[in-house]
């Protein structure tokens, strides 16, 4: 099929990527003309694992393109994978959707288009795109758009850093239309990965057991609030063992444990149960936060919702304060943050504890080290007036460090030489923020070791 996508971030190029592998001919359409240029030369704005081999096998099948003319006349499917960032009341900036969605209705030509909701928009947006499109389609064509266009809803559940695993072997497909000819369309448009019959590439394995995949194919807005819905849960999910791990701190409890003990309980399940700092990334702070603005609208309000955010506001917090108990004077200290990106196997600092913490850190009066695998560059681009020292390595970090904290857990992290880490510091105590180290190892080396709960 011919597919179009607008927008080269996280969501639209795995999405352009996968599709172009699974033999459709694909083109993704940016307004920022280095990043075409990148993706031209065989190169990814973004660091995601395996992105770049997979767009080398799809190359035959993929095209990029700086502006929408000539882009999608005669696509039949437009995916709309643009930023939805958060504006200053919580609600999303809807901006580069609009403009999106009058690109389409200007430069279409053809017959019939399903356009495609991919980016997370808030509940209803189904209906304004549709609109969006049609108006623009009229002013620029000068005739009815009735019956060329059809809007659909297909939200996406990639995590970053396994983007492409959790595009081709989904847990499941979620597809919302009120138009039944648009959900026909996007049928056979994932039919290979919903009877799983591609041959996988030999670094992406098609995991053991995986079969068909199932297809929730609904209307526009169960599935605008399904994405919500599921990402409000596992952001209270963590939450939840994140206070769970404040009480098991009191009484002497091990939250990895008391983490293990409850997830093995099928209802409940072992997956985001990691107790820690908490989350961030573009998704679960944004999309809680329109969840319970939406909600207002409707003079409803979120309490659990709500709660799961200040729980994990307040776990950044938690590492100044528990700092602040061990040092007893912050004023002059330095601090060694290990890690910036919001998790890892990803260079994303949106909404990452690191940034934050740095922030309080300076506030108080340290002087805070920062490192990370792959994150660093993007780093000093995105944040050149925080005052922080930038390290090229995590022994540069630990270099006369009152204190380290390990901020996100990189494999690299866990695999340190902490003895040497030790050495080198000016007293070796670790705040473990993610629970991910060998405390009884670091305690071997002489560490002062802190978890963040339990
Ligand atoms: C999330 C959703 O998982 C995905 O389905 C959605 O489409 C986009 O948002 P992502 O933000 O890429 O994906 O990362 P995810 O792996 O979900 O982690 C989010 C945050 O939660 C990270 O900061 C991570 O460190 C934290 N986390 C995750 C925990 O603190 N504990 C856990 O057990 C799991």
């Amino acid at each position: 099929m011919r597919v179009s996508i607008i927008g080269t971030g996280y969501v639209g190029l795995t999405t352009g990527v996968c599709l172009g592998f699974l033999g459709h001919k694909v083109t993704c359409i940016d307004s920022d003309q280095n990043k075409i240029a990148l993706l031209r030369a065989g190169k990814t704005p973004i660091y995601e694992p395996f992105l770049t081999e997979l767009m080398a096998e799809a190359r035959p099948n993929l095209s990029f393109c700086g502006e929408y003319a000539g882009s999608l006349q005669d696509a039949e499917v437009v995916f709309i994978a643009v930023g939805t960032p958060p504006s200053a009341d919580g609600s999303p900036d809807l901006r580069y959707l609009s403009e999106a969605a009058r690109g389409i209705g200007q430069h279409f030509e053809g017959d019939f288009l399903v356009v495609v909701n991919k980016s997370t928009v808030p509940i209803g947006s189904g209906n304004w795109v549709g609109s969006l499109v049609r108006e623009s389609y009229e002013q620029q064509h000068g005739r009815k758009a009735n019956g060329h266009f059809s809007v659909a809803s297909n939200p996406e559940f990639l995590r970053e850093g396994t983007a492409l695993h959790d595009s081709l072997f989904p847990d499941r497909v979620v597809i919302g239309s009120d138009n039944n000819r648009a959900l026909q369309v996007l049928y056979s448009l994932y039919r290979p990965i919903l009877d799983q019959t591609f041959a996988a590439p030999t670094y992406l394995a098609r995991p053991e057991g995986v079969g068909a995949v199932p297809l929730i194919s609904t209307d526009l807005a169960s599935a605008e609030l399904i994405k919500y819905a599921a990402n409000a849960f596992l952001a209270t999910k963590i939450s939840y063992i994140n206070e769970i791990g404040q009480l098991a701190e009191k009484v002497g409890a091990d939250i990895s444990q008391v983490a293990k003990g409850i997830g093995l309980d099928a209802r409940i399940g072992t997956r985001f149960l990691q107790a820690g700092i908490g989350w961030g990334g573009s998704c679960f702070g944004k999309d809680t936060a329109a969840l319970v603005a939406t909600a207002r609208e409707y003079s409803l309000s979120m309490p659990i919702v709500e709660a799961a955010r200040e729980i994990n506001r307040r776990q950044r917090e938690r590492v100044v304060e528990k700092l602040l108990a061990e040092l007893k004077i912050l004023k002059g200290r330095t601090i060694g943050l290990l890690g910036l990106a919001f998790k890892p196997n990803t260079d994303d600092l949106r909404e990452a504890p690191a940034i934050d913490i740095a922030r309080k850190l300076i506030e108080r009066g340290c002087k805070v080290k920062v490192h990370d695998p792959v994150a660093m560059d993007r780093f000093e681009r995105e944040y050149p007036d925080l005052s922080v020292v930038c390290c090229e390595s995590p022994e540069e970090v630990a270099d006369e460090a009152d204190a380290l904290a390990l901020i996100t857990e990189w494999q690299d992290y866990r695999e340190l030489d902490w003895e040497v880490m030790a050495s080198r510091m000016r007293s070796p105590l670790v705040l473990d923020g993610r629970n991910a180290l060998d405390r009884a190892r670091l305690e071997r080396f002489g560490f002062r070791y802190l978890g963040i709960a339990g």
